[in-house]
């Protein structure tokens, strides 16, 4: 062989770019489906996801307090068979866990909420479709065979608020999910700085930004522009940016009485998202919800406000069986889903990891994360020693310690 002949063997060849789906398969948690995600936003996309309010200090408690926690396993029992089924509001899903709403979705990834939707549906998890919506209540619906959760706002127009809760009814949404931690809009300085606006504005800086991330890019031009799609048009209203849709529509002066009258209107089940304490709890119960999500937002409305992990066990304590409890803020993997479980939670929603697979993969992004966390839970488990989430909610104080008790 010619040494010309050898050197050609040896040469490096030019490193290849990895496919999506290459990519994703070498997620193994998801923290690596946000890093992927992350490469792939421009810093402004990535903030708004990443970022929380104020000083960020709710943020990171979020995901801290999980930590606080550690689990007891029991040995020597057969968990072969394990099932992570759960009832959610009345129907049965694959796992005790179901997608939190989250607005302008197709920042995210062009094919925004039909792709989150579509994901969910296949996994057989429900999924909450935002009044912030950038995909219309109808469209998802028709994108979807899943089971359709629909959050609400409470805006100073009830009439345009009503008619929301009238469409959602009539494309087939199941169950209402009423927001109550925004009277007034948090204060993300992330977004602050970076000039972040819903749609995005083209000033130099965002241009050069897209430059450097031409897929997303690409995505975001090629489709339908990014609007609040189920507000425009709508009683002639067409805001063109979150602030504006915030300095016109967030109420400030929402009441339970509110909640009242929101609850006559809705035949389904309703849930009421961003309540923290065993007193608003029950509030909820007395005006007849029949879920309550113990939420901070994902840290993004009142900072320093109280981990959900952490009032758990009391508001349990407090309500009993009469109200089904679900957490969210912070979960990012399969352990923290089986602790809350054990902690006394029905379910868990999910809010960034979805988002962190939309923006890494599109729908099967999505559905890596959803995979990676439903192996986690089964798994975590098994190593548990229980084999049904009835029977991790029966046990779970003898498998749960805080460090500090
Ligand atoms: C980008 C983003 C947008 C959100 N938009 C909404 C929304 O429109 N309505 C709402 O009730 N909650 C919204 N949330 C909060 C989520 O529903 C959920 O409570 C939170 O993300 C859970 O925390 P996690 O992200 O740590 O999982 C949003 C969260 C994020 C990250």
């Amino acid at each position: 062989m010619k040494p010309a002949e050898v050197l050609s063997l040896v040469r490096p060849r030019p490193p290849q770019l990895p496919t999506t789906a290459t990519a994703l398969a070498h997620c193994i948690t998801i923290e690596d489906v946000r890093a992927l995600a992350a490469r792939r936003w421009p810093r402004e996309v990535r903030d708004y996801v990443e970022g929380g309010a104020e000083g960020e200090a709710t943020l990171g408690r979020n995901t801290a307090a999980y930590g606080e926690y550690d689990l007891v396993p029991k040995t020597l029992r057969d968990v072969t068979h394990v099932d992570t089924s759960a009832t959610l509001l009345g129907c049965a899903a694959a796992l005790p866990v179901a997608l939190a709403p989250t607005g302008y979705t197709r920042m995210m990834h062009g094919d925004g909420e039909s792709a989150v939707a579509r994901a969910a549906a296949d996994a057989g998890l429900p999924y909450t479709l935002s009044t912030m919506a950038t995909t219309r209540i109808e469209d998802v619906a028709a994108a979807s065979p899943g089971d359709l959760w629909f959050q609400l706002y409470v805006w100073k127009d009830r009439g345009l608020v009503r008619e929301l809760v009238r469409r959602a009814e009539e494309s087939g949404y199941r169950s209402l999910m009423v927001t109550v931690d925004t009277p007034v809009s948090g204060l993300r300085a992330r977004d602050t700085r970076n000039g972040f606006t819903v749609p995005p504005q083209l000033t130099f800086r965002s241009l050069a930004g897209m430059a450097r991330h031409p897929a997303w890019c690409a995505r975001l031009l090629g489709g339908p522009p990014i609007t609040f799609a189920n507000i425009d048009g709508a009683r002639g209203e067409t805001p063109s940016s979150v602030m504006e849709l915030g300095l016109k529509q967030f109420d400030s002066s929402v009441t339970w009485d509110d909640l009242a009258t929101i609850r006559q209107w809705w035949p389904g089940t309703l849930t009421v998202k961003g309540v923290l304490s065993e007193a608003d709890v029950r509030r909820a119960v007395d005006v007849g919800a029949d879920g309550a999500v113990l939420s901070n937002h994902g840290g993004r409305q009142l900072d320093r406000a109280v981990a959900p992990i952490d009032v758990l066990q009391p508001v349990r304590e407090a309500v009993g069986d009469r109200v089904e409890v679900y957490v969210d803020s912070g979960i990012r993997h399969g352990s923290d889903a089986a602790l809350a479980i054990a902690l006394g939670a029905d379910g868990v929603l999910l809010g960034r990891p979805y988002l962190y697979g939309l923006g890494a993969g599109g729908q099967a992004g999505v559905t890596r994360v959803l995979e990676i966390l439903g192996d986690e839970l089964r798994r975590t488990m098994q190593l548990l020693g229980v084999t049904s989430v009835p029977q991790l909610r029966r046990e779970g104080r003898s498998v749960v310690r805080r460090r500090d008790s």
